[in-house]
């Protein structure tokens, strides 16, 4: 029952908890925009899933709409990829419901997100428990092939094959397969702790942060205190792994060499880092003022991308139903 047509599919989502950080460029975002053109591809704004954390109507709405102007603005192409907001394709929360019917609470249990909040102290909501369920709703309503994210969401898309194969054992083959697409250099951007960028941990740096306060947070990154001559591995060290994500090639090789030799100073790196940084999102943040003057454009663009999303998930959807058998009149 799967469909036979060869066309791949690319799907992903971004939760609208705040403005979008250097990770999520770079082990996200930046994927969606390389691989929008060899795919048919569906981006949302996941702010069901944000609505977790957010607990404030207003803010949850002007994140929305801040999240969309900066995935346009940052190159997603709506001629290419249908851009929408999850919420307004209800048709994956009953997806969400028929899946989770068939899903071990042992298989949640494991989930980290669950896990670390437990291990606080913390009391979870079911929400957050069940948050895995909505998000392999969310992959297996589009017969999504590939899904691009960061190493942290790698967990989650194994628990949509997992539930995917349960179904198609139980009920015959209905869920496409998807596989996670994660690049070795950008799956764990570090902060400016060096831990994993997280808003969750304070250590973040917006894309589109005015520049003078992202030179405050890069020069405030947080370094050792070996000394100036000694010379330094660059693999290990996390200012060095964000300079690469903004370096070509000859700058980064460069960059290592300095490292290796020793006699440099990490304020160098820093400067070097936040000049890089500033001229690589100078574009897109012209296109970002552009855009956030045009929000008909913005509202236009999303509908657009909901009725090709709705589509997409109803036909799925369909086939869900008549698979298990509530489609009862069929
Ligand atoms: P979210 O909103 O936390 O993050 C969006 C994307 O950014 C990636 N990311 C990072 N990648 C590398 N280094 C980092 N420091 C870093 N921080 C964030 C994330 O891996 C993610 O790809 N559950 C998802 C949203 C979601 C989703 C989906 C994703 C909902 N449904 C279906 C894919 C498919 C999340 O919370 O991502």
């Amino acid at each position: 029952m799967t469909p036979m047509s060869d066309v791949q599919r690319v799907l992903s989502g971004i939760q609208p908890t705040g403005r979008f950080h250097w990770g999520n460029y770079f082990g996200a975002i930046r994927q969606y925009i390389a691989l929008q053109d060899q795919y048919e591809a569906y981006y949302f704004i996941a702010n069901l899933h944000a609505l977790t954390t957010i607990r404030n109507a207003e803010e949850l709405r002007r994140n929305t709409l801040d999240a969309a102007i900066d995935l346009l603005a940052l190159g997603l192409d709506p001629d290419k990829a249908a851009l929408f907001v999850h919420s307004d394709v209800p048709e994956v929360t009953e997806l969400c419901w028929i899946l989770m019917t068939g899903t071990p609470l042992g298989l949640l249990e494991r989930c980290h997100a669950y896990k670390e909040k437990k291990a606080k102290g913390l009391t979870a909501d079911a929400g957050l428990f069940t948050y895995p369920v909505l998000m392999a709703a969310d992959i297996l309503a589009y017969d999504s092939h590939l899904v691009p994210v960061g190493e942290d969401q790698v967990q989650h898309i194994e628990v949509t094959r997992d539930l995917a194969r349960s179904f198609n054992h139980h009920f015959g083959e209905t869920f496409t397969m998807p596989k996670a697409h994660v690049l070795d250099t950008s799956a764990r951007v570090p902060g400016t702790d060096g831990e994993k960028m997280s808003k969750s941990y304070g250590n973040t740096i917006e894309i589109f942060e005015d520049p003078k306060s992202m030179r405050k947070k890069v020069m405030r990154i947080q370094t050792d205190s070996r000394p100036m001559e000694e010379p330094k591995d660059p693999q290990t060290d996390h200012l060095f792994q964000l300079y690469s994500l903004f370096a070509s090639d000859s700058e980064r090789e460069a960059m290592a060499a300095t490292y290796r030799k020793g006699g440099f100073g990490y304020g160098m790196v820093k400067k070097s880092l936040a000049d890089l940084a500033e001229a690589y999102f100078a574009t897109a943040r012209q296109r970002r003022a552009e855009l956030a003057e045009d929000r008909d454009y913005v509202l236009g663009v999303l509908e657009e991308g909901t009725k090709k999303a709705r589509a997409k998930a109803g036909d799925v959807l369909g086939r869900v139903r008549r698979a298990c058998g509530v489609a009862w009149h069929a």
